[in-house]
């Protein structure tokens, strides 16, 4: 089994633990939207696209643990790191990696190392493009404008 395939069986099975059901689809949903457009993005600057969908499938697990986003961020590297701690997948250099995109993902208005900032667009392009007619979020407006560029989405 790949090392992203094992994890997010790990991190089914915590999302399964959820008993709101729409609260359960809508966190399986953007942990996987995260993750995939993690992915696009980490091919798209040459980054580990490995690493950059893992760090997403972790991003929010704390929130959706907790039922809150009260430091969601930090204590969800930590959430992070304990999970990688105990499933081996990682080695030392990528557990940091993940972890420090984990704890700057919600500074959206900072720039921060190239995979924290992978995993920032990633978050935006989940809020942003699973309902185009939804308004975008002031502190992501700036962001999701560069990302459309990077990625000609002109329309
Ligand atoms: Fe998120």
């Amino acid at each position: 089994m790949s090392r992203l395939k094992e994890l997010r069986k790990y991190v089914d099975a915590e999302l399964n633990k959820m008993d709101v059901t729409d609260k359960r689809t809508s966190a399986i949903a953007h942990l996987y939207g995260v993750s995939l457009a993690a992915t696009m993005i980490a091919k798209k600057r040459g980054l580990d696209q490995e690493i950059a969908s893992m760090a997403a499938m972790l991003h929010d697990l704390h929130a959706y643990k907790t039922g809150s986003y009260e430091d969601h961020a930090h204590k969800g590297a930590d959430l992070a790191r304990e999970i990688l701690g105990k499933l081996k997948l990682t080695d030392e250099a990528e557990t940091e990696m993940i972890c420090s995109a984990i704890y700057h993902h919600d500074d959206k208005l900072v720039t921060d190392g190239p995979m924290d900032e992978v995993l920032k667009d990633a978050d935006v392009i989940d809020h942003c493009l699973k309902d185009a007619s939804k308004t975008v979020k002031e502190k992501e407006q700036a962001r999701f404008e560069r990302l459309c560029k990077e990625f000609g989405l002109l329309g």
